[in-house]
């Protein structure tokens, strides 16, 4: 690396990603447009040069003891704790009316390290190069957590891991496929998908930083023997007990809330500014879009525990229950299902 290059623009060598992906399996996603990857184990949407900047985060990326990584599966929440995390991060950095969060999508704020930071194709320009982000820098990935770069794994970084229910994850994740084929096929009709195929290639793994089960189960596992490093969340826990949740999350981070912000409310004020109903209606998060095809709004859907009730058969529902029954034996892991409220 030269003295003033950026360590996000290292590039790898382009023959050999060509050589490497031309070894991997492929499959086209539920005859879309899209193509997944199947990269150590799980399957990666070939879009945006993915591929290309996936090898280039896992090679170039140096954590800092001092980072806070987000990490999950597609459609759990992560637009939500990208929001929480930063509004309580920066409580102190802006005042009430300033907050980066009224003008910018979570997604402009906590950066995916494969996407946005190591990868090309922009559709608001590259804001900070890694060295710029203000400490604590937070971070995001979709990565499993066998994939990540070792310096994640070794330094005193922080992760903080979403997870959610099989069954909202499969609707949530059903819709926002939808609505992206629409965007990269110009199908208006693709509705023709229907949930039941959808969920057939999501049990079967073939989904976008599939499979699910493995997934949540690596983070959970290395939350489980490391809880200082990894804080493993459940998206039904932050919706029963919102407050309590941020507090830990808060405290994890290393900025627990005083007595005098507790009394002052301050924990009330970042619930309501990152509540759905709030962002939802917030204007820049109305229209636009993120990394060209995703649109801004198609992140704030329901935000509802226990929506999967409205799409399954009982015969699905079975199905799934069965597979998280296999797949989470002698995990001690479970997931709520329905609201509690
Ligand atoms: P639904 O599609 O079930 O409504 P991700 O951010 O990982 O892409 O997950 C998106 C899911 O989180 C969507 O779920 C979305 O509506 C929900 N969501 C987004 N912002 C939220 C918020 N502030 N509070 C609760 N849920 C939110």
């Amino acid at each position: 690396m030269t003295e003033n290059q950026r360590e996000e623009e290292i590039h790898v060598d382009e023959e050999e990603v060509q050589h490497l992906m031309q070894s991997l399996p492929k499959i086209t996603l539920l005859n879309s447009k899209l193509e997944l990857v199947n990269y150590q184990g799980f399957w990666h949407p070939h879009i945006l040069n993915y591929f290309k900047s996936t090898l280039m985060f896992q090679r170039h990326f140096h954590a800092r003891n001092t980072d806070i990584i987000i990490a999950s599966f597609p459609k759990t929440g992560t637009t939500w704790l990208k929001s929480l995390l930063f509004a309580v991060v920066n409580r102190f950095r802006y005042p009430k009316n300033q907050n980066p969060l009224l003008k910018h999508h979570p997604h402009e704020l906590v950066f995916r390290l494969e996407v946005d930071v190591y990868g090309d194709a922009f559709e608001y320009p590259r804001p900070h190069h890694l060295n710029e982000l203000p400490s604590p820098r937070l971070l995001h990935t979709h990565l499993p957590y066998t994939s990540l770069p070792e310096s994640i794994k070794t330094s005193a970084c922080r992760i903080l891991y979403i997870s959610r229910n099989p069954l909202d994850t499969i609707v949530s994740s059903y819709y926002f496929f939808l609505e992206y084929m629409k965007n990269i096929q110009g199908d208006q009709d693709f509705n023709h998908v229907t949930i039941e195929e959808f969920c057939e290639d999501f049990c079967a793994g073939r989904t976008a930083h599939g499979p699910f089960f493995e997934h949540v189960v690596g983070y959970w596992k290395q939350s489980l023997e490391r809880p200082d490093k990894v804080l493993f969340l459940k998206y039904e826990d932050l919706k029963d007990d919102t407050r309590f949740y941020v507090k830990k999350l808060a405290e994890f981070v290393g900025m627990p809330f005083s007595s005098k912000e507790e009394s002052e409310g301050v924990v009330e004020e970042i619930i309501e500014l990152c509540s759905i109903k709030n962002l939802k209606e917030l204007e820049v998060n109305k229209s636009g879009v993120i990394n060209k095809f995703f649109e801004k709004k198609s992140y704030f859907r329901k935000g509802e525990v226990g929506d999967w009730t409205h799409h399954f058969t009982p015969s699905m529902v079975e199905r799934i229950n069965n597979l998280m029954q296999d797949k989470l034996e002698g995990t001690a892991l479970s997931f709520k299902m329905l609201s509690s409220q």
